[in-house]
């Protein structure tokens, strides 16, 4: 008899949520992980520490910028940069033992310490062997640099490093205008930081609709953060205190340099699967360093799972935590699903960007005939009762047939706004039954509405 049904390695969203879903059908499980604490690079270096950072400094550029403007006066708050960090590791804190409780709620068994597959059917956790039905492979992934750019994690920082800087910095170069580099420059911008942001590309955030990455850039550029586009870095050189940054600029490949007291390496991620004994047991890889799956999430050896940021697809959490649960469905008998048409992404700055299903140029490409319904949050008084009439909401339909094929929000709470959408999406929901839905008056979902409105016979507040 094995001593489990399944033995899951990483407990971040995607392993842990596949160990609570699985414990709840009845199985008998495992967690493995190796850190002091669980949920993985989301809870302890990722989403979490980082929306805390967002929100208290998104609640300075509130008190600078908009508490006179209502009458607040009096003096401007002034940055303990030292009980910022205390109050973001509580954030942190209070989530991965929350986890941790689940765990025990759930019956699901920690095993502490950095798992290898020492078999089809066995994990081994420092010198204990377990054996077990089936193993998911849920280790996530790990910040990849840049040839030249040596990462120190105190002047060239990575995302963790940018959570535990020493203090605010003057000057800080973002290598990479994607999601961490423009969430996390946003911070230290707000903080007092001069930010710039170097891309190789020349627009911001790649594989974003084109008209919102275009606005989201002119409004970072208003909020005080630097662009430099179209442009490659070739090099950091790194002293205890200080970096230089080499970029080349692909137009005419000029060369320049940039000082920072700090430079973000924010180029991406790879899949993290060191030391798990892959290659020993035959899992199959991708030339990209990815674990190959099939549709049902299965590697080439029976019984071994993958899911999350190790195998292909966006690296979102809740793209892992989706397949967290489809995976322990699957292995308890059950149909486990992914709708990997229906994910949205988010980007947590101010305002909010977000977005689910095809871009304008993904439906171009494609030769889909569609519709635009467009809203400006200048219509809508919630938003601008509070300072944020900025950005807009841009709904895709199917020309002939009305079906929501995507929407794209950039404003207030447009991360949560997004979510209406989804399920729209989910049931094949036309434009107009979003149009014709009841949506409470006065809220930033009524800019929804609006957006479904205008695909049909035109917004009201417009
Ligand atoms: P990214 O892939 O989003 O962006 C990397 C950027 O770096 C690209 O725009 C790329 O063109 C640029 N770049 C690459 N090499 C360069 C060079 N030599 N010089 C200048 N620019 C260069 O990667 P990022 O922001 O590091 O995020 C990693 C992963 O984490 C992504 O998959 C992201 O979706 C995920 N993530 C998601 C969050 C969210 O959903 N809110 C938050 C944080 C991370």
């Amino acid at each position: 008899m094995s001593d489990y049904d399944v033995i899951i390695i990483g407990a971040g969203p995607g392993g842990y949520v596949c160990a609570i879903r699985a414990a709840q059908l009845g199985l008998k499980v495992a967690c493995v992980e190796g850190r002091e604490t669980l949920g993985g690079t989301c809870l302890n270096v990722g989403c979490i520490p980082s929306k805390a950072l967002l929100h208290a400094s998104h609640s300075l550029h509130e008190a600078e910028h908009n508490f006179t403007k209502m009458g607040l006066m009096g003096k401007n708050p002034s940055v303990d940069f030292g009980k910022m960090l205390e109050y973001k590791q509580s954030v942190v804190d209070s989530n991965t033992s929350g986890i941790e409780f689940l765990f025990k709620k759930n019956k699901v068994d920690w095993l502490k310490g950095w798992g290898k597959i020492t078999g089809k059917n066995e994990v081994t956790v420092g010198d204990k062997a377990y054996s077990t039905k089936n193993i998911v492979i849920a280790t996530g992934s790990e910040p990849s640099s840049l040839p030249g750019v040596e990462v120190d994690e105190k002047v060239v920082v990575t995302s963790t490093g940018a959570l535990e800087l020493k203090k605010v910095p003057n000057k800080m170069v973002v290598i990479g205008a994607g999601v961490i580099g423009l969430e996390m420059g946003s911070v230290y911008q707000r903080l007092g930081t001069e930010v710039t942001v170097v891309e190789y590309l020349d627009q911001i955030t790649p594989g974003m609709d084109g008209e919102v990455a275009k606005t989201f850039q002119r409004m970072l550029k208003k909020q005080g953060l630097n662009f430099i586009m179209g442009a490659a870095v070739q090099k950091v050189d790194a002293t205890k205190t200080k970096a230089k940054v080499t970029y080349k600029l692909r137009k005419d490949d000029s060369e320049a340099t940039l000082d920072a007291d700090i430079v973000l390496v924010a180029t991406g991620r790879r899949p993290y699967t060191e030391g798990l004994g892959l290659a020993e047991v035959g899992v199959t890889m991708t030339d990209r360093g990815m674990i190959e799956t099939d549709d049902h999430w299965r590697t080439n050896v029976d019984g071994i799972y993958a899911l999350g940021d190790v195998i292909k697809g966006p690296m979102l959490a809740h793209k892992a935590e989706d397949e967290g649960m489809a995976v322990a469905e699957t292995i308890a008998g059950q149909a486990g699903h992914v709708n990997y048409g229906v994910i949205p992404g988010v980007i947590y700055t101010s305002p909010e960007v977000a977005s689910v299903g095809k871009t304008e140029e993904q439906l171009k490409e494609e030769g889909r005939k569609y519709k635009v319904g467009k809203f400006s949050f200048m219509g809508n008084a919630r938003a601008k009762a509070v300072f944020l009439g900025d950005g807009f909401v841009k709904m895709l339909a199917d020309a002939e047939t009305d079906r929501v094929l995507g929407c794209h929000v950039i404003g207030p709470a447009a991360g949560d706004l997004i979510h209406e959408v989804c399920v729209a999406m989910e049931f094949g929901a036309a434009a107009e039954d979003l149009a014709r839905t009841c949506h409470a008056h006065p809220t930033y979902s009524e800019a929804m509405r609006e957006a479904a409105l205008a695909c049909g016979d035109g917004p009201i507040h417009m």
